[in-house]
C-alpha cells in the first residue's frame, strides 16, 4: 500500500528496538509464553465471542501474534497486519503459518506506522473489521507529549464509528510481588478512571496509566484482565468491542 506520511515524528519509525515491540519485546514473549496462559485463555474467550460481519480483518500492531489464538485468525479469509517492528512478519509466520495455511487465509504484512496512516488504512479497506492488538496503550511511548498521546488515542473512538472493531489495551502496568495472587479482574459498561481502577483492584505504589481509559465509547462492554508480563510487573489489559453506530 502506498501511503503519504504525516507530519507526526515518531521516533521509532525504522527503528529495530522500540519500547513496544522489537527484539527483547519478541524474547520475553517466547519465554513467558506458559505464564501467560490465564491470560491469553481469557482473551481468547473475548476474541471468540467477537463477530464482526466481514471475513476480513485489519490487524494493526499484532507483533508476531504472541497473545493472538490461532481459532480466532483463521476464521478470515484475509488478514492485513499492521506493524512497524521489521521482525514482527516472520516471527508471526512462524507462529501462525502453519494455521494460516490450512484455513486458507491469505495475510500480508505492511510495515507502516499506523497513527499516521490511519485515515488512508481506513480507505483502502472500508469493509474490514479492525483489531487493535494491543498496540494503543503503547502509543504514549511513541510520543513524549501526553496530552497530545491521549488525544490520538481516544480519536480513533470518533474516526471508527462507521466500523466494527474491538481492542484489547493496557489500562495500567506496575510491580507486584513474584508469586501474588493476580488481582481479580473484571467488567463492566461504564469508563472507569485509572486512579479508581488502581484502588478497585488493590494495586498500591506506583502505576503507569497508559491514556486508554476513554478510547471505547460509552456504553461499550470493557472486560478487564490481569497478565503477569513479567515475574514482577503486571499489567491490566481491557477489552471491548464496538459495532457501527
Ligand atoms: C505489545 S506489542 C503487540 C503484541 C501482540 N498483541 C502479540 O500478540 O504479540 C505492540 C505492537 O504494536 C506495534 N506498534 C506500536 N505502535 C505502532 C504504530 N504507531 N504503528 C504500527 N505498529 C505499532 C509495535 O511494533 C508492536 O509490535
Amino acid at each position: 500500500m502506498e501511503v503519504n506520511r504525516a507530519p507526526i515524528a515518531d521516533p521509532y519509525d525504522d527503528a529495530i528496538f522500540s519500547p513496544s515491540g522489537g527484539p527483547v519485546w519478541h524474547w520475553r514473549a517466547l519465554w513467558r509464553q506458559h505464564r501467560w496462559k490465564g491470560f491469553k485463555a481469557e482473551l481468547a474467550n473475548h476474541l471468540g465471542a467477537w463477530r464482526p460481519t466481514s471475513r476480513h480483518l485489519l490487524l494493526l500492531g499484532p507483533s508476531a501474534g504472541w497473545c493472538l489464538p490461532q481459532h480466532f485468525l483463521t476464521r478470515f479469509e484475509t488478514i492485513e497486519a499492521i506493524d512497524i517492528d521489521p521482525l514482527a512478519p516472520a516471527l508471526f509466520r512462524l507462529n501462525h503459518g502453519m494455521a494460516l495455511a490450512r484455513s486458507r487465509t491469505r495475510l500480508t504484512f505492511h510495515r507502516l506506522n499506523l497513527i499516521r496512516a490511519f485515515d488512508q488504512i481506513l480507505q483502502t479497506y472500508p469493509e474490514h473489521a479492525i483489531l487493535f492488538s494491543n498496540m494503543l496503550g503503547q502509543h504514549r511511548f511513541h510520543d513524549e507529549d501526553e496530552i497530545r498521546a491521549q488525544s490520538t488515542i481516544e480519536s480513533f473512538r470518533d474516526r471508527l464509528s462507521d466500523r466494527h472493531w474491538a481492542s484489547f489495551h493496557d489500562r495500567l502496568s506496575g510491580s507486584y510481588p513474584p508469586g501474588s495472587a493476580l488481582p481479580i479482574t473484571s467488567s463492566s459498561f461504564q469508563a472507569i478512571d485509572s486512579e479508581t481502577l488502581a484502588t478497585e483492584l488493590g494495586l498500591s505504589g506506583q502505576w503507569l496509566d497508559h491514556l486508554t481509559a476513554h478510547v471505547l465509547p460509552a456504553g461499550t462492554g470493557r472486560h478487564l484482565i490481569a497478565w503477569p508480563l513479567l515475574r514482577d510487573w503486571l499489567h491490566i489489559v481491557e477489552f471491548g468491542s464496538v459495532e457501527p453506530a
